[in-house]
């Protein structure tokens, strides 16, 4: 059981998750935030025990075992004209790897756009999706995959999936890696706004793909280049010969 009482009291926020609900089962927390107006309030987290439908990015689907992980969205209304959603997009990453390396002697790394790695592995996802009201956001759910407690993931995966608890050797603390979480994600959100370079040099930081000769893979387009860097909207930069070219969608990995 996840202790919403112990959860809270570590919870150092103005708004994020300050309208916390918390749910044994969901199909999705991202769907049911897009989808429910009574959950309205900006900063609502929705965290579930386990998802049906839980979803990843492209289509995929997101599978984590019941009330071992932290699957959650967060609902943002107010001010989106104020953000980029790729900003958001690479400072929820950077939030995730800040809250591990915090409570935990591990190293992460982050990987185009969203994913978060341990020792070359992912540990954590990030799927963000919006509605729109005419032609104007009016809601961004950032849903976030944690995998925390988790002991094993049988399976073919594309990159081999691991958690907090298989590279730290312990059973953690779910309160307070969440609360550590939501923390670290309001004062990115501050950051977003205000300063969205700090963002894009702090994730590049955390890149060791930058420099290195990739492979690009979407739909049925395969691209080999360079990851010459990204830009100061978070899209890559592939050099190809003397050319570079602007991707924004695809799967990564090193050639
Ligand atoms: C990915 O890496 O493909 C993104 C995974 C995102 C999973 C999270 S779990 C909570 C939220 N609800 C969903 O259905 N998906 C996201």
């Amino acid at each position: 059981m996840f202790n919403i009482e112990e959860f809270d009291i570590k919870l150092d926020t103005e708004f994020i998750g300050r309208n916390f609900i918390y749910s044994d089962e969901v199909d999705s927390t991202n769907t049911v935030l897009l989808n429910n107006k009574e959950f309205g309030q900006n900063g609502t987290v929705l965290l579930a025990e386990f998802q049906s439908k839980g979803k990843g990015r492209k289509e995929r689907v997101w599978i984590s075992n019941a009330g071992q992980n932290l699957t959650f969205s967060v609902l943002l209304k107010n001010d989106l004209k104020d953000y980029k959603l790729n900003i958001i997009n690479l400072g929820s990453s950077l939030a995730i790897a800040q809250s591990i390396e915090n409570l935990f002697q591990l190293h992460v790394e982050l990987k185009w756009p969203n994913d978060v790695l341990v020792n070359k592995k992912k540990i954590a996802g990030i799927l963000i999706e919006s509605s729109s009201k005419g032609s104007k956001i009016s809601k961004v759910v950032i849903g976030i995959g944690i995998n925390v407690n988790q002991p094993n993931f049988p399976g073919k995966f594309d990159i081999q999936p691991t958690s907090v608890r298989r590279e730290f050797h312990e059973i953690v603390n779910r309160e307070k890696l969440l609360s550590e979480m939501l923390n670290n994600f309001e004062d990115m959100l501050i950051i977003a706004k205000s300063d969205p370079g700090k963002i894009i040099n702090d994730w590049r930081n955390r890149c060791k793909m930058i420099g290195e000769k990739i492979k690009i893979v979407e739909g049925d387009k395969t691209k080999v280049g360079i990851f010459d860097d990204i830009d100061d909207d978070g899209i890559l930069m592939l050099k190809q010969g003397d050319k570079t070219e602007k991707i924004h969608f695809g799967d990564v990995s090193l050639r």
